[in-house]
């Protein structure tokens, strides 16, 4: 009978002490994430490689990761948010813009080292979210490896600058875009179409670093405000802003080829394509 009733408390004192643990919850909030800092923004890896890196890796080593109901059980919970914090401390892809080139190549050495040998994720995570198959390790260690070699993209808006003249316009109107490097986190635009010697439209147009994201103003003279659109993607020759607010357009998408640049503004089911030759 003794025994029964100290293995009972035993078991009562346990129970106890995993419901007291539950008051000491973890932070699950994520620092903001800089689209333009970003490993798979930078590098730009195949699809499949970026969708493995984002389920197997970003959760310990960027801003973005993700915490299903589980990680909030203590004292799993615990575990799982030094792993986190570890994680972030040793290699974040959010911050890979930050990293000095050296420290970069080194960091890209490990990873390559880490999948190769399969070491990463870590065993418990695997448990949990099941493993990445031999060729998908190897597919990710080769892109690695490539990363390194290939230059640093530089990711700015760099290539809109100067002037450019729509190839796409509607019969008898002439339009022209320009835009010039204010500092490294602001860049200015105008645009407009004449019809004959008359100016028929007007826009200018900002884009800017206010904080720690890129936002896209866009301006007509008979408008007080500027409509804001923030960045949704961005890679070394190309970007798209949104906004859920405004009607028309929801959507600015810009893209650089040689000497043209491919734009569309979009929203609903209207897309209008624009065209651009350098002048
Ligand atoms: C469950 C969290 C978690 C996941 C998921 C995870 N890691 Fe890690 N990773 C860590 C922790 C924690 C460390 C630090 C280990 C230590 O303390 O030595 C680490 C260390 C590393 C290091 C070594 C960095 C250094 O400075 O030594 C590399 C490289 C690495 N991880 C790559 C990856 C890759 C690539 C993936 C995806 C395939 C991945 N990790 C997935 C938690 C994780």
């Amino acid at each position: 009978m003794k025994k029964y009733l100290s293995k009972r408390n035993i078991l009562l004192t346990l129970l106890l002490a995993f419901i007291a643990m539950q008051f000491f919850r973890i932070d699950t909030t994520n620092p903001p994430v800089e689209l333009e800092k970003d490993f798979i923004q930078l590098t730009q890896p195949p699809a499949e490689i970026a969708a493995n890196l984002k389920t197997m890796c970003y959760d310990c080593h960027s801003h973005e990761s993700r915490y299903p109901w589980y990680t909030n059980i203590a004292p799993f919970s615990w575990r799982i948010k030094s792993h986190i914090d570890n994680g972030r401390k040793h290699l974040n892809f959010s911050l890979w813009g930050d990293y000095p080139e050296k420290r970069a190549a080194h960091k890209l050495d490990e990873c390559v080292d880490m999948t190769t040998k399969h070491w990463m994720p870590t065993l418990d995570y695997k448990l949990m979210h099941g493993r990445m198959s031999d060729q998908e390790y190897k597919e990710m260690a080769t892109f690695f490896k490539s990363a390194k070699t290939s230059k640093v993209i530089s990711h700015n808006f760099d290539y809109l600058l100067g002037s450019w003249k729509r190839t796409d316009d509607e019969e008898g109107n002439q339009t022209y875009e320009s835009w010039r490097k204010d500092s490294d986190t602001k860049y200015i635009g105008q645009s407009y179409t004449l019809n004959g010697t008359d100016t028929i439209s007007q826009e200018y147009m900002t884009i800017s670093k206010p904080s720690e994201m890129w936002m896209l103003g866009v301006q007509i003279p008979s408008e007080p405000t500027e409509t804001m659109f923030s960045l949704k993607t961005m890679d070394a020759n190309s970007f798209e802003f949104e906004s859920q607010e405004n009607e028309f357009p929801n959507l600015i998408r810009y893209e650089a080829k040689e000497g043209r640049l491919d734009a569309a503004i979009s929203g609903g089911d209207m897309v209008i394509p624009f065209t651009f030759e350098k002048i």
